[in-house]
């Protein structure tokens, strides 16, 4: 590790190599989830897809935790079969099947899969209200995210609004035909807001931008990883020299 700084209220931490991040990464889960199955019964994370935090899914997948107490789901999914190869799900669970603790990987819940997706987004609401229980408030014990060089965080894309949701744990998200993206669900800000943990992997000179904007006043449309300057848990930023800058 070449450097850890505490910029109140986030951490930041630099790692030398995309290696050691996603050493990094999987240790701050791992201990989440000893930290929660240990408190409270049980842990409840959620993880988000992209490239960037599969081999830390990996290395997670192999450390000896409490997996049968453990329940994962993804922050985001795109509107593609299952078997897809941009299917988070598909990724994700591939990258934990090759960890060395058989269990983890059947510890993820796919989001509903449905044609229509604001039928989709309500029933992965729906599931994640199931979760944490009725009268329980949607807390992850642990969440991952990811940010693009325009500012998205999750599938919360700039410019369409979708920072102020606030009514609403799942949201779905339009395609854009414009950037190549298909249409996806999301968790909205609340549910980011709200994580007891919330890790920031971005590694790359394409992501310091983004980063720094993150950090600094601004509107929230057009940024949207600046709703975690309003997070209430422990937000740690897992980077590499060139995405630190
Ligand atoms: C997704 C995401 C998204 C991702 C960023 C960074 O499904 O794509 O959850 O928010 O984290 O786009 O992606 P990379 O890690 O691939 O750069």
């Amino acid at each position: 590790m070449s450097g850890v700084s505490h910029t109140s209220p986030h951490e930041v931490i630099v790692a030398r190599d995309a290696d050691e991040a996603a050493a990094l990464v999987a240790e701050l889960l791992g201990r989440a989830v000893v930290d929660a199955v240990t408190h409270r019964g049980a842990a409840r994370m959620a993880l988000s897809g992209g490239t960037t935090p599969l081999s830390a899914y990996e290395r997670l997948a192999s450390l000896r935790l409490p997996w049968s107490a453990t329940t994962l789901c993804l922050v985001d999914e795109r509107a593609v079969p299952p078997t897809h190869p941009r299917s988070n799900a598909a990724a994700i669970r591939t990258a934990l099947a090759s960890g060395s603790e058989k269990l983890a990987a059947s510890r993820l819940v796919d989001p509903p899969h449905e044609a229509n997706l604001e039928a989709a987004a309500r029933a992965y609401e729906a599931r994640l209200r199931g979760l944490f229980g009725v009268t329980e408030a949607v807390h992850f014990d642990a969440l991952t995210l990811g940010i693009g060089a325009d500012g998205h965080t999750a599938s919360l894309f700039p410019g369409l609004g979708l920072t102020g949701v606030e009514d609403r744990l799942v949201v779905a998200v339009p395609e854009q035909p414009g950037l190549g993206l298909e249409a996806r669900l999301s968790v909205t800000a609340p549910v980011l807001q709200a994580a007891r943990l919330v890790v920031v992997l971005a590694l790359g000179a394409g992501k310091r931008a983004a980063i720094a904007a993150a950090r600094a006043p601004g509107e929230l449309d057009t940024l949207p990883a600046r709703i975690l300057q309003s997070a209430r848990g422990r937000v740690v930023w897992v980077l590499d020299e060139a995405s630190a800058g």
